[in-house]
């Protein structure tokens, strides 16, 4: 069982409160004019990946405060009881696991007594078989043609993280062409079956549960448009293979049990990139590069588990959050990859995080009194510069942020890539700094301005400075590199649930919405106004009802 501490109460807190006192007016720049050797002191070189978070407000009482909240609060105990198949997940009674998936180690996994480790390899050789024979064209269609391109049919967990993985690793990309269905909404399947051809398509049905309404809804659209382009029954077996848990529901759905790859309850739906939900990338870039982002993880895992909290970049990670969420009162957190493939890493972690933190009760199953987790939010930097940057540098809020990049581009063209990193590095180092108004009026001086126009001027081209960000430089996004990064985000989640005291794994609150929805769908179907819900709701599905076609 995972502690029950409130950690508002701990010790640490109360200390980390009286030092926030102390420090929270102090400007970075100042911490490094006074510590010339604060690079060193507040960074992480882990591999090929380096953390540093030297222009974070925090200086090395902070970061033994930090330190000292992890331990009152129970995470060793807390590391070391996920890892070992704990049932951590309480509210669901399952254990949380998705570790297991990419222990390369081999060392036994027990779930109930049994280890869960031969199980794992043997899914990750069948997916290793069939990825094989669908890249090198052994595996045909019902006409005898080789398979060209794989839609994976999939929401939320069972979308996101193969989104995001094979995007960012495209240039690892095999001949196939890889499409993602999420959206119940129609067009997302109908613009995706204009660009395949149903005799060299396959389709990947990703559902851990295989009850979702959004991905039965567009599994069955996919089967139907199959079918009626001159396939049979028994050509399913060709074009459709089941990602799941669910071996029943994939059965009756039609899917042949020997084209389900199967998974386990203990795996999160957003921690489940790593399991048999990973098939479309190693359709997209080949099993042993999906190999070596398992290992990558693994790696981080080991990282995680064995290494001082000081120096462990998952905890020091969690930790800075915690000190910007519950101190300094920063409600948001951006991440910003200058890496254009790494396009969907945001919003992966948007669901990785908000789904696993956005919540407002504790262990004990009390209202929370303090805040949880943070808004995740983000985009490709050069982009993200010429859209919210400007609120990040001179707006109201706090807005702590993650910059991502490779030192090697994929693509070396012309000095594009010396373009990029020369943002990335302008970008934090002006967030830290910001310009003062001396800096402001000498530029504006140097500019031939007259002493009015600096006058008026100048208090709009001030910056505080002061914003804290994390440098996370990568010497190139590998399979390898970018499983580490993923594990990193991951842990960092899970330490932050430990120290708010609340259950990460679970996420209830997705529910209501789905309920009411089912609830709804027979009153869009049935004639006549609808009379059940509020006056708002009731005059929207009215109005509804009278415009549809
Ligand atoms: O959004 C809720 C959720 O349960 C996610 O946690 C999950 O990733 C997603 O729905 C899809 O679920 P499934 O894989 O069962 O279709």
């Amino acid at each position: 069982m995972l502690p029950r501490i409130n950690f508002t109460e701990t010790d640490a807190y109360l200390s980390l409160s009286e030092h926030f006192a102390d420090i929270a007016e102090s400007h970075i720049h100042d911490l490094f004019s006074e510590d010339p050797d604060r690079f060193n002191k507040f960074s992480i070189h882990f591999e090929e990946i380096l953390l540093d978070y030297s222009k974070n407000r925090i200086n090395e009482t902070t970061r033994t405060l930090l330190v000292g909240l992890a331990n009152e609060c129970g995470l060793k105990e807390a590391i070391t009881a996920m890892f070992s198949g704990e049932k951590i997940n309480e509210t669901e009674g399952r254990q949380v696991l998705h570790t297991a998936l990419r222990n390369q180690s081999n060392t036994p996994v027990m779930v109930d007594g049994q280890d869960v480790m031969p199980e794992v390899n043997r899914v990750l050789a069948q997916m290793e078989q069939f990825s094989n024979s669908v890249i090198s064209g052994e595996w045909k269609g019902h006409t005898g043609k080789q398979i060209t391109d794989v839609v994976n049919i999939g929401i939320g967990g069972s979308d996101l993280g193969p989104v995001m993985v094979t995007e960012a690793l495209k240039s690892y990309g095999t001949r196939l062409k890889l499409h993602f269905v999420s959206n119940v909404d129609g067009s997302h399947i109908a613009e995706t079956l204009k660009k395949t051809d149903p005799e060299t398509t396959l389709f990947l049905v990703a559902s851990k549960t295989f009850t979702t309404q959004e991905t039965m809804a567009n599994a069955h659209t996919a089967r139907n448009w199959f079918l009626g382009h001159g396939a049979g029954q028994k050509d399913i077996a060709l074009h459709f293979a089941a990602l799941s848990t669910n071996e029943k529901a994939v059965t009756e759905f039609g899917i042949d049990a020997a084209n389900m790859f199967g998974f386990w309850d203990w795996v999160g739906g957003r921690y489940s990139l790593w399991s048999a939900i990973g098939l479309s990338i190693c359709l997209a870039i080949g099993f042993d590069n999906f190999k070596a982002l398992l290992g990558g993880a693994h790696a981080a895992d080991k990282h995680f588990q064995e290494t001082s909290f000081e120096k462990n970049a998952p905890v020091i990670l969690a930790l800075l959050g915690i000190w910007y969420n519950n101190f300094f009162a920063a409600e948001s957190h951006v991440i910003l990859p200058y890496d254009q493939y790494m396009h969907r890493f945001a919003a992966y972690f948007q669901q990785g995080d908000m789904e696993s933190n956005g919540k407002s009760v504790d262990r004990n199953g009390d209202h929370v009194t303090y805040q949880t987790g943070p808004v995740i939010w983000g985009e490709p930097g050069t982009n993200g510069q010429h859209a919210f940057y400007q609120l990040i540098h001179q707006g109201t809020k706090l807005i702590p942020a993650d910059f991502i990049a490779p030192a090697q581009s994929h693509n070396p063209i012309g000095q594009h890539h010396e373009l990029l990193m020369s943002n990335f590095f302008a970008q934090a180092e002006a967030l830290m700094n910001g310009k003062t108004r001396s800096e402001v009026v000498d530029e504006l001086v140097k500019a031939g301005k007259s002493a009015e126009e600096i006058a008026s001027l100048a208090p709009f081209k001030v910056f505080e400075g002061n914003r804290p960000t994390n440098s996370i430089l990568v010497k190139k996004i590998t399979p390898r590199t970018l499983g580490t990064l993923i594990a990193f985000y991951e842990h960092k989640i899970f330490v932050q649930g430990i120290i708010w005291n609340i259950f990460s794994f679970d996420q209830w609150g997705v529910e209501l919405g789905k309920q009411l929805a089912n609830k709804i769908l027979p009153e869009l179907k049935a004639d006549g106004p609808v009379h059940s819900h509020d006056n708002s709701t009731n005059a929207l599905i009215n109005l509804y009802k009278s415009w549809k076609a």
